[in-house]
């Protein structure tokens, strides 16, 4: 093996597409709560949500990334959640700081302690979080993700024009579309209450125009290989 490549989020959804899709020379690693369940993929059963939880995966970053002589390290950011869905104000306190840490902190922690862990690598060295439409669209009933989304497209592009400078590790944040997940599922679950524009993801999964997680994967991969992709904020739609 001579490429390591993390996967947040490898449980489900597109980072376990991501995982299951990686080049064949991968060191498959996923954390998320529960095991993805995927040959070879070592799984580091972890629940993001809790701060505790990211020092200790920071210094699994570090040994990892020095227990052998990688040619290639790509971390791939893609755990998440829109729970709890609804308006601030009116959800359940502790589910709405859950939200936050998971996902507006956790990813600036991790991704701060990957290119710490990777700073003294000459090899091909790749971050990638997900995001969203949200992070610059009004979506009420999904306003602590979004804020979040946005916040990880702002340290993004920083981070990317920092790592131009000094550093070298290319930096990228993706939106991926409209994705037939678990997501996509709880999201069409929601009453129009808490999210009033449930009608319009009902709609589109109805109709068929939802993507295949396998193909947002593989464009993921070929995104990583296109050395004339260098805007650091990508919408996977737009490739
Ligand atoms: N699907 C879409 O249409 C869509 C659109 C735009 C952006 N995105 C983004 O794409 C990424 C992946 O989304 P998805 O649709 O694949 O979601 P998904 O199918 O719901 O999967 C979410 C993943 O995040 C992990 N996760 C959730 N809470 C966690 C926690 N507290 N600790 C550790 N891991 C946790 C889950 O694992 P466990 O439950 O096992 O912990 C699972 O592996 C997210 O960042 C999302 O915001 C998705």
């Amino acid at each position: 093996m001579s490429h390591l490549l993390i996967v947040t989020g490898g449980s489900a959804g597109i980072g376990r597409a991501v995982l299951a899709a990686a080049p064949d020379d991968c060191y498959r690693v996923g954390v998320s709560r529960t095991d993805p369940d995927l040959p070879g993929v070592v799984h580091h059963a972890t629940d993001l949500a809790d701060p505790a939880a990211w020092s200790a995966l920071g210094d699994e970053f570090d040994r990892l990334v020095h227990a052998d002589d990688w040619t290639r390290v790509t971390f791939v950011h893609a755990a998440g959640t829109l729970a709890p869905i609804g308006f601030q104000g009116e959800v359940d306190h502790d589910a709405q700081a859950a939200n936050v840490l998971l996902d507006a902190a956790c990813p600036l922690v991790l991704a701060h302690r990957f290119l710490a862990a990777v700073r003294d690598l000459d090899v091909r060295r790749e971050l990638v979080v997900l995001s969203s439409g949200a992070a610059r669209t009004d979506y009420p009933g999904w306003a602590t993700y979004g804020a979040a989304k946005a916040a990880v497209e702002r340290w993004v592009s920083t981070v990317a024009a920092e790592q131009a400078e000094r550093g070298g590790v290319r930096v990228l944040a993706v939106a991926p579309g409209v994705v037939a997940t678990g997501m996509q599922a709880l999201i069409r679950d929601t009453d129009a209450h808490d999210f009033p524009r449930v009608e319009r993801f009902r709609s589109l999964h109805a109709e068929g125009r939802l993507a295949d997680a396998d193909d947002v994967s593989a464009r993921l991969w070929a995104l990583l290989d296109d050395p004339d992709a260098t805007d650091p904020l990508v919408d996977l739609r737009q490739r």
